[in-house]
């Protein structure tokens, strides 16, 4: 719970307005959807204007390495290769790669080809090869500030079925993009995403989700792609997460290889595809930090 402020004290945001100059109307009408019994955020993943800021310059460095990877990917190189494409980067950027020893994590970067839904590691023993659908999610920590986000990339020319899934999974992060604004719900969001992708023929990855980010890798709210419009919690200005659903061809049962505890791979074997953004709610409707 948020600390009790004074009315004529500087607002939390770091304005230097008095309180009730600046989010006290604000707070009140958070405290007034949280008694109709909605999901609410707390003030701590609210970030303020010079947060923002530090955030942004973190995602810069993360749309700088994804861009890099961009240049040099290509079929016949190992994804050890990659890895060592965003380290490298990452590093001549002055910033630390995320995923690197995250919780047991061995690699700067999740690699996820065809059948692999997220968190595939980088390996020398892995090569890319045409036809090929490959998810490359980077995520950045530049002075204590993090960012994520991914792309796919197809590798050559790629069966007309898998470009399909790449293209439609991008259009789910726009046309759920599109529906983040402030006083709507999260479940708006996750909606939109799910009934593009069903109407494709397409089932959406249920127990992955996305998060809020900024100030840690991964922080509230969890983010479902397969939830109800008006349902989930509140968007308000200040609050920064990821948009970033697996889409499977086939089901969406999942399973973990048990000997690295890490690769996630779809339960029939059917390629999945994977696009992630960053999306900042603002006064008037949202902002994409990182893509
Ligand atoms: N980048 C992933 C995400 O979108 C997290 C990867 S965790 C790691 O949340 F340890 F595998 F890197
Ligand atoms: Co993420």
């Amino acid at each position: 719970m948020a600390e009790k402020i004074g009315r004529n004290d500087p607002c939390w945001c770091g304005s230097g307005k008095k309180y009730k100059k600046c989010h006290e109307a604000f707070d009140e009408k958070i405290s007034y959807y949280r008694s109709q019994g909605h999901s609410v955020p707390e003030r701590s993943i609210i970030k303020t204007p010079a947060q923002i800021e530090k955030i942004k310059e973190s995602c810069k460095v993360n749309i700088a390495v994804l861009d890099a990877v961009a240049e040099q990917i290509h079929a016949g190189m190992t994804t050890q290769e990659i890895d060592d494409i965003v380290a490298a980067k990452t590093k001549e950027m002055g910033a630390v790669p995320a995923p690197l020893n995250y919780e047991g994590f061995p690699k700067s970067v999740c690699t996820s080809i065809n059948d692999v839904v997220c968190h595939g590691i980088p390996s020398e023993k892995v090569v890319l090869k045409e036809g090929d659908i490959v998810n490359v999610d980077v995520s950045t920590i530049l002075d204590g500030y993090y960012s994520d986000s991914s792309r796919m990339f197809c590798i050559g020319s790629v069966s007309p079925e898998k470009q399909k899934l790449v293209d439609v999974v991008r259009e789910c992060v726009e046309k759920g993009l599109e529906q983040v604004k402030p006083w709507g719900f999260l479940g708006d969001m996750g909606q939109a995403v799910n009934d593009h992708a069903t109407a494709n023929g397409y089932q959406v990855v249920k127990e992955i989700g996305g998060h809020g980010v900024g100030l840690e890798f991964h922080e509230d709210p969890w983010v479902s792609y397969v939830s109800k419009a008006g349902e989930e919690m509140l968007l308000v200005p200040g609050m920064i997460f990821t948009i970033e659903p697996m889409v499977n061809m086939g089901t969406h049962k999942v399973k973990v290889n048990e000997e690295d505890g890490w690769t996630v791979t779809t339960a029939d074997g059917q390629p999945s595809a994977q696009w992630e953004i960053m999306v900042l709610v603002t006064e008037t409707g949202h902002e994409v930090l990182c893509y």
